[in-house]
């Protein structure tokens, strides 16, 4: 009797906690999985961020190996929700996002499956997300390299999309490789680059200049005075992502 009501209260206990939002570090979470989008879950109640992945969002268009938009984040979406299939998943939490999301890694299978996070960036549909750590770097690699998923096509990488979306007809090519601590930027020379004159988004690497005369001209990567011109934002010369972009801006190409 006294057993037996000390039980249900833990039970109680339990479900308040699972009800109340999000799970702690060092917390293991074991249940069935909604899937939100390609990197998010929603584990009993619990908003579940994969840790070191970042999968296109949900309104995100990509282009595909044909040039075709598509939407991307509703493949990366179903692609998780394939491998998670109807068996629960158990995720480790390792900390709190700044949205006071669960930020944790997640096995399929009740925790006996792989890791979804490992599985979503070889699949193509992820990529690792660098910025907060760079052990799927290996992952990404491999999945750029075979031109997997995503990477079959163009495509924004998904945190630049979020803080600025490029018109989808702007979107060419892919992302560069995950930078290693050691990783250097070459030129068409093959020299290396100091990082103050790279792009701050390496997706729009157009130089806009303004010479002497006050004219307002952009260099594309590879034209000839590209490696020499600097841009220098406190004088309102800036970086544009796409010559259709620089030319409505009110930018001319240069001569050579
Ligand atoms: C690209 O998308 C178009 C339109 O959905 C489709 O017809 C085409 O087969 C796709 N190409 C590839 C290579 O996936």
């Amino acid at each position: 009797m006294q057993r037996g009501a000390c039980q249900a209260g833990l039970s109680f206990l339990a479900a308040l906690t699972l009800a109340s939002g999000p799970a702690y570090a060092g917390e293991t979470l074991l249940g069935p999985a909604r899937v939100v989008d390609g990197d998010t879950l929603e584990v009993e109640d619990t908003k579940i961020r994969v840790n070191g992945i970042d999968a296109p969002e949900k309104a995100q268009p990509c282009r595909n190996k044909s040039g075709k938009v598509y939407a991307c984040g509703l493949d990366a979406k179903a692609v998780l929700e394939a491998k998670v299939g109807q068996t629960p998943v158990a995720c480790e939490v390792k900390e709190l996002d700044k949205f006071g999301r669960s930020v944790a890694t997640c096995y399929a299978n009740s925790g006996a499956g792989e890791d979804l996070g490992a599985y979503m960036v070889e699949s193509g549909y992820a990529v690792a997300y660098w910025k907060y750590g760079t052990e799927y770097c290996p992952l990404h690699e491999q999945a750029r390299a075979a031109k997997r998923g995503i990477w079959a096509g163009s495509f924004q990488l998904p945190s630049d999309w979020r803080h600025m979306p490029l018109d989808i007809d702007d979107v060419v090519g892919v992302p560069p490789p995950c930078p290693g601590p050691t990783a250097e930027v070459t030129n068409v020379q093959g020299d290396a680059v100091p990082a103050d004159e790279l792009p701050p988004n390496p997706q729009c690497p157009i130089k806009g200049n303004i010479n002497a005369k006050g004219e307002r001209i952009y260099h594309v990567p590879g034209g000839n005075f590209y490696d020499a011109t600097s841009v220098e934002v406190s004088e309102g010369e800036r970086w544009f992502c796409s010559e259709r972009e620089a030319v409505a801006a009110g930018w001319r190409a240069a001569k050579s």
